[in-house]
């Protein structure tokens, strides 16, 4: 069934005004499509009542964090960006196994924002950008919390709040994206694909160092550049940098540099996959660009499985 979002997005207006009153209202951004679009609403219904924490860890995709900055500049709303990434780095160095560097993320994340929200004093109200998928997955309507494998780490009880607004909670997906739009939120913002919390930490397979990160995100720019301007998107494409160095020639010298992976997936509901056939020439042309521009890549491989039995990421 289609929803009227025009009619959506004035009902939930008039109801966050409601509720909340003259509060301040306290969310995390992440910059993803559900809290982007759940902040941009919350903007126009009390903007200067809302206080956006947005953690940068500094494992976001290359430039990320200045766009997601950018896309809030206008809105008159108290933006707060944090930039932890040194007190990430120095956590995860020296981590290898991806479950522990997961949780390392999750825990980091919920500390810098707790420091951040403790500063503002008590603020009443928590906005969440639960959508209706997430709340049928965490397993019914009176679950708050959203799964956590799809936050990071999720929020911490101990930031004392009466209540808890989730103005998304009853839009899917394509709802989300057409409410963005109604917003006024930019294309980069609104067709920005998924990204896992614990974002290029769990594509840097291995020790995450800052090194590994830059040219992690300069690999993955150039591959969603070249796939971007095809008419037909893949649902999720990325690249990984895996920890395995390969043995190269550039020029008349022999090289022994990384290996970066790339990864396309079709899929409905990232329950299933298939892998996306990339035409090749395409895929020439990524690989040229990553070993030219990047030097310390000497090899570019794509990833042909699907979902069973791989999972989408990596780790
Ligand atoms: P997998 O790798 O489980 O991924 O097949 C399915 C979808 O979930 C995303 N994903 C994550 N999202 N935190 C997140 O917020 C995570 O730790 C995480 N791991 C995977 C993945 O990008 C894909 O869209």
């Amino acid at each position: 069934m289609s929803i009227d979002i025009k009619k959506y997005e004035e009902e939930q207006i008039k109801k966050i005004r409601e509720v909340v009153g003259e509060s301040r209202v306290l969310l995390g951004l992440s910059g993803g499509l559900d809290s982007s679009v759940c902040a941009a609403l919350l903007a126009k219904a009390i903007p200067e009542q809302l206080f956006c924490i947005f953690v940068d860890h500094g494992l976001m995709r290359l430039n990320e964090g200045d766009e997601v900055e950018a896309a809030f500049a206008n809105r008159n709303i108290n933006f707060i960006r944090v930039n932890a990434a040194d007190r990430f780095f120095s956590k995860l160095s020296g981590v290898i196994d991806p479950e522990e560097k997961r949780k390392i993320i999750g825990t980091e994340f919920i500390r810098v924002f707790e420091a951040e929200a403790k500063k503002l004093g008590k603020i009443p109200f928590l906005a969440q950008g639960t959508i209706y998928p997430d709340i049928i997955e965490s397993g019914g309507k009176n679950n708050h919390l959203v799964k956590s494998h799809h936050n990071v780490g999720g929020l911490p009880d101990s930031l004392d709040f009466e209540q808890i607004i989730e103005p998304l909670a009853k839009l899917y997906k394509s709802d989300v994206r057409k409410l963005g739009k109604q917003l006024e939120l930019s294309d980069v913002i609104v067709n920005r694909q998924p990204f896992p919390g614990p974002g290029l930490g769990v594509r840097i397979i291995g020790e995450v160092t800052v090194g590994k990160a830059a040219v992690l995100q300069q690999a993955d720019a150039i591959f969603r550049h070249e796939i971007d301007i095809l008419s037909e998107r893949p649902s999720q494409y990325f690249a990984v940098l895996t920890d395995t160095l390969s043995v190269g020639i550039k020029g008349t010298t022999r090289t022994h540099d990384a290996v970066i992976a790339l990864r396309a997936i079709n899929t409905e509901d990232f329950m299933t996959a298939s892998f996306t056939r990339i035409p090749f020439d395409v895929l020439e042309r990524v690989a040229s660009r990553i070993t030219t521009e990047i030097p310390q890549v000497s090899r570019v491989v794509y990833d042909i499985t699907s979902k069973p039995p791989s999972t989408v990421e990596w780790q």
